[in-house]
């Protein structure tokens, strides 16, 4: 992690974000928002992981959103890809180690809520871990006991609720469930994750939080809703359809983080 952090630091000196930035599926533009970006590729950044999914480039800018001073990940590596909770510890871990003492999450997901369709965007304000995995399983010491109580951050919640305000954004809000993917869930774990208070499913995220959390960093995450979860619709489920509606809705989020990350370096 040290090496990677070292590399981040050393590309632009003197800089130092507040703010690190994860963006999911479909939210990949928003790096264009950054300016006096210095762009690296994950190729060149030890333990960070290699994007095989499209619509993940594989890139880490340095730069401002307003006046503050962000690092954004376009792209992310996911649990389905191997069977691991701990792909992004080393990501996460350099966030926090040049600086960044927030951290902002963003993915696709499904919607369990008949009333929050397709296109809609949703402040996720806890989690469930239903794959019950951890990037912390092969740790040793007190300090894999995170504390997961308020994890998102109730400071950053009013936040982007007021940044919603501002922009005529509607932002709904709720508990985002983890399934492990790559394939889509079935119908029974559709009734089963709504039955156990869910609010919107997806395959990411929740390893991220869990690492961020037990470095100290305060946490906001938010789900592109890209489809109902399976059998609450018609609508077949595929990447593809993923994809094209994500690209939409990205663009309500995208204007509500702007105003939101602008907000917080002042
Ligand atoms: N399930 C899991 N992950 C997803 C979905 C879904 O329906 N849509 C987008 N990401």
């Amino acid at each position: 992690m040290k090496e990677a952090a070292g590399i981040i630091a050393a590309a632009k000196p003197g800089f130092k974000p507040n703010v690190g930035i994860i963006l999911g599926s479909g939210l990949g533009p928003m790096a264009q928002d950054v300016t006096d970006a210095t762009v690296l590729d994950y190729r060149g950044l030890p333990g960070f992981p290699q994007p095989s999914v499209e619509g993940h480039a594989g890139l880490l800018s340095l730069g401002k959103i307003g006046e503050t001073a962000v690092a954004v990940l376009q792209g992310r590596g996911h649990f389905y890809e191997h069977g691991r909770a701990d792909a992004m510890k080393v990501p996460v871990r350099a966030l926090h180690a040049i600086g960044c003492e927030t951290l902002i999450l963003t993915n696709a997901g499904g919607s369990l809520d008949p009333a929050m369709g397709p296109g809609s965007v949703m402040m996720i304000t806890d989690h469930i871990n239903l794959v019950q995995s951890s990037p912390l399983f092969d740790e040793a010491g007190n300090s894999r006991f995170v504390d997961m109580v308020g994890a998102y951050d109730a400071g950053l919640q009013q936040h982007a609720r007021d940044a919603a305000q501002a922009t005529g954004v509607m932002l709904h809000e709720g508990i985002y469930v983890w399934f492990s993917g790559p394939q889509f869930e079935t119908a029974a774990e559709i009734r089963f994750a709504r039955m156990v208070g869910g609010t919107a499913i997806g395959m990411s995220t929740v390893p991220e939080v869990i690492l961020a959390r037990q470095a100290g960093m305060k946490v906001a995450g938010f789900s592109i809703i890209t489809n109902f979860g399976a059998g609450m619709s018609d609508t077949p489920l595929s990447h593809e359809q993923t994809m094209s509606v994500a690209a939409t809705a990205a663009v309500e989020l995208r204007r509500l983080l702007n105003h939101m990350i602008a907000g917080l370096g002042a």
